[in-house]
C-alpha cells in the first residue's frame, strides 16, 4: 500500500506509524470520545500499542481502518478519521471519524467525511459510501446530515451497551446524490 494523505482547508489526514503510539493513546483512552460506542477505552499503553500495530496492518493489506488527523496551521494530532471497512463486490465503503473533545464543534468532522465521501466516490469509484451512528450521538448524526448523507433507516436495538440496547441510524449517499449536490 502506498503511503497517502488527504489533505482538506484545514486539516491533513496521513497514515498511523508506530510513532503516533502517544498520540494513540491519548484518543483510545479518553472515555468522552467512546461514549456513543462500543469500543472500550484502553486501559494502559500496551494495549494501545496493540490496537495500533492492528490498524497499520490493516492499512498495510488494504482492508481500510482510520487514519490520524492533523491540523494543519500547527501539525496538531486532534483526532482519526477514514475509510473504516471496504466491500469491492457490492462497490461500497464506510467511514468513521473520532475527534479529541478539544476539537469539538469546529466543523472539523464535517470537514473530513465531507472530503472522505468525495475521495471514495470520485477517486476511489466506490458507488456508495456508508456509516452507522448511534441515534442518540446527536452531533455525528448532525455531520451526516451536513455532508449530504440520506438516514435509510433504524436499526432498532442494533447496539447492545451493558444491559441497554441501543438505536443505529444507518446513513448511506450514493454517486447520483454528490452530482446532484
Ligand atoms: C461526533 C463528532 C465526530 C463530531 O465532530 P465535530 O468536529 O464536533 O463535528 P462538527 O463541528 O463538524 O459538527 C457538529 C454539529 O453537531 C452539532 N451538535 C453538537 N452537539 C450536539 C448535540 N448534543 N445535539 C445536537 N447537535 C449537536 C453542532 O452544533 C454542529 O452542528 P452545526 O454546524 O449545525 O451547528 C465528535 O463529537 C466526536 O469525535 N465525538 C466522539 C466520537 C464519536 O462520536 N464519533 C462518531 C461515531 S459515529
Amino acid at each position: 500500500m502506498r503511503a497517502m494523505e488527504i489533505l482538506t482547508e484545514r486539516l491533513c489526514l496521513k497514515e498511523y506509524d508506530k510513532s503516533c503510539i502517544n498520540d494513540y493513546y491519548k484518543l483510545k483512552s479518553c472515555p468522552s470520545v467512546w461514549t456513543y460506542s462500543t469500543f472500550v477505552p484502553v486501559q494502559s499503553i500496551w494495549e494501545a500499542e496493540h490496537l495500533l500495530n492492528g490498524q497499520i496492518v490493516s492499512r498495510e493489506q488494504n482492508k481500510g481502518g482510520f487514519m490520524p488527523l492533523y491540523k494543519r496551521d500547527n501539525d496538531q494530532y486532534i483526532g482519526e478519521a477514514g475509510i473504516i471497512s471496504i466491500n469491492r463486490n457490492a462497490n461500497r465503503c464506510e467511514i468513521g471519524y473520532n475527534l479529541l473533545p478539544e476539537f469539538w464543534n469546529q466543523g472539523f468532522a464535517t470537514e473530513i467525511a465531507a472530503k472522505l465521501v468525495i475521495h471514495a466516490i470520485n477517486d476511489l469509484k466506490f458507488e456508495r459510501v456508508e456509516a452507522l451512528v448511534l441515534s442518540d450521538n446527536k452531533a455525528s448524526c448532525r455531520v451526516m446530515e451536513k455532508c449530504g448523507f440520506k438516514c435509510e433507516g433504524i436499526l432498532r436495538h442494533f447496539n447492545r451497551h451493558h444491559d441497554n440496547y441501543r438505536n443505529v441510524n444507518y446513513y448511506g449517499i450514493i454517486s447520483s446524490d454528490i452530482k446532484s449536490i
